[in-house]
């Protein structure tokens, strides 16, 4: 029997709510997933469904109002969240409200962690390649920063430019050296999203997040950005997250895709059996990505609300219900517990879990 591998990133029931002034928003409610080294996983969902936030609460990137983070997540052995749940502090103020505020305790021994990890063994391609590039440095100078920290590259006889240049010669740009020298802005957002990508891969991640690489950008440059990812992603045999609204485009590059909606992994499964399985097997979520996609390969017209309406949450019971196309179909006692329990994931088959009460096991 072989031993089990130790996955690259693993977040077991992880949890990230804010407190607004509207109530707390649940953004990610008890998620768990992982990916294995050199290994791809695909999360799809529609705007505000949890994607980013996720690994933003693991890598310690979420900006704003304080709330709760807890639960696992670990990246190349570092445990990240483990122990650190004073997130949030409440304290009362002099007139007796309640304050929340993010605990100064918590965020330092959070950021002493992700700064272990970042880099080596994860790097993120943001959706916005230009707000993570320094606008006052040229492509090259952000190549160099990079390149200089890796033992490896500095060992390179012809210096930094030369290995810069041929970075971004495998990334498909042609003028090299005008990209190198260039700042941000005076890239178009297509060739922002290549040097990115360029700066990333030259960490030489053991796991790369790309979340939504493909946003924003033209038909070519999309499947441009897609195969470096899938190039770097083979050649360099490092673990691939990919984050998209979208899943044509998780589909065709991930083993396995993890559905989410309301802040909670719906389904998970290999992409293989995502594509074949029956319509009444899938959860009903997925089945309107599915068709979505479908369509959309047959350049057929979108209806509206396809594609990323916006989620109406229900607080009880599953959030999917208010749009879900199989509950006209099902038993009243299986309709009344939609309305009152929020599913938990089950295993269907070996490797198919779905979180839905209207799918028979
Ligand atoms: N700082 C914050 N304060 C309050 N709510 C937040 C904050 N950041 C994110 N959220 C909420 O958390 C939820 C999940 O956001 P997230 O950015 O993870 O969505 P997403 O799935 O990545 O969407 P998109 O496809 O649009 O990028 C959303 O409802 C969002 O409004
Ligand atoms: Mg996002």
């Amino acid at each position: 029997m072989s031993s089990p591998v130790t996955p690259a990133l693993a977040i077991r029931d992880l949890v990230s709510w804010f407190e607004t002034p509207w109530g707390t928003v649940r953004a990610v409610d008890h998620v768990s997933l992982s990916v294995a080294p050199g290994r791809s996983l695909g999360i799809v969902g529609e705007s505000g469904s949890g994607k980013t936030q996720t690994f933003y609460s693991v890598l310690g990137l979420t900006r704003g109002a304080p709330g709760v983070i807890a639960g696992s997540a670990r990246i190349a052995s570092v445990e990240l969240l483990d122990g650190l749940d004073q997130y949030v502090e409440r304290t009362v103020d002099a007139d007796g409200r309640a304050v929340v505020t993010k605990s100064p305790t918590w965020q330092p021994v959070h950021e002493a962690r992700v700064k272990t990890v970042v880099g080596r063994d994860v790097a993120i391609l943001f959706q916005d390649p230009r707000r993570s590039l320094i606008p006052y440095w040229t492509i090259g100078r952000h190549l160099q920063e990079v390149l200089s920290r890796q033992p490896q590259e500095r060992s390179v006889a012809n210096g930094w430019r030369e290995v810069a240049l041929a970075r971004l010669a495998e990334l498909g740009f042609s003028q090299t050296q005008r990209v190198l020298n260039s700042y941000p802005e005076q890239l178009s957002g297509g060739e922002a999203q290549r040097a990115m990508l360029a700066i990333t891969m030259a960490m030489h991640p053991s796991v790369l997040i790309a979340d939504e690489p493909t946003t924003g950008l033209d038909t070519i440059n999309q499947s441009r950005a897609l195969e470096s990812i899938a190039y770097q992603h083979q050649s360099l045999h490092m673990a691939l997250i990919l984050i998209s609204h979208d899943l044509g485009v998780v589909d065709a590059m991930v083993e396995n895709v993890i559905v989410m909606y309301a802040g909670r992994v719906v389904a998970s499964a290999p992409a293989t059996i995502l594509r074949e399985l029956p319509d009444d097997r899938l959860h009903p979520y997925a089945l309107e990505l599915r068709v979505s996609r479908d369509r959309r390969s047959r350049n057929a017209t979108l209806t509206a609300g396809e594609g990323g309406a916006p989620a109406p949450r229900a607080t009880t019971g599953c959030a999917f219900r208010h749009r879900c196309t199989l509950r006209p179909r099902l038993p009243e006692s299986v309709r009344s517990r939609c309305d009152g329990e929020a599913p938990p994931l089950r295993a269907l088959e070996s490797s198919y879990t779905v979180a839905c009460w209207g799918i028979e096991s």
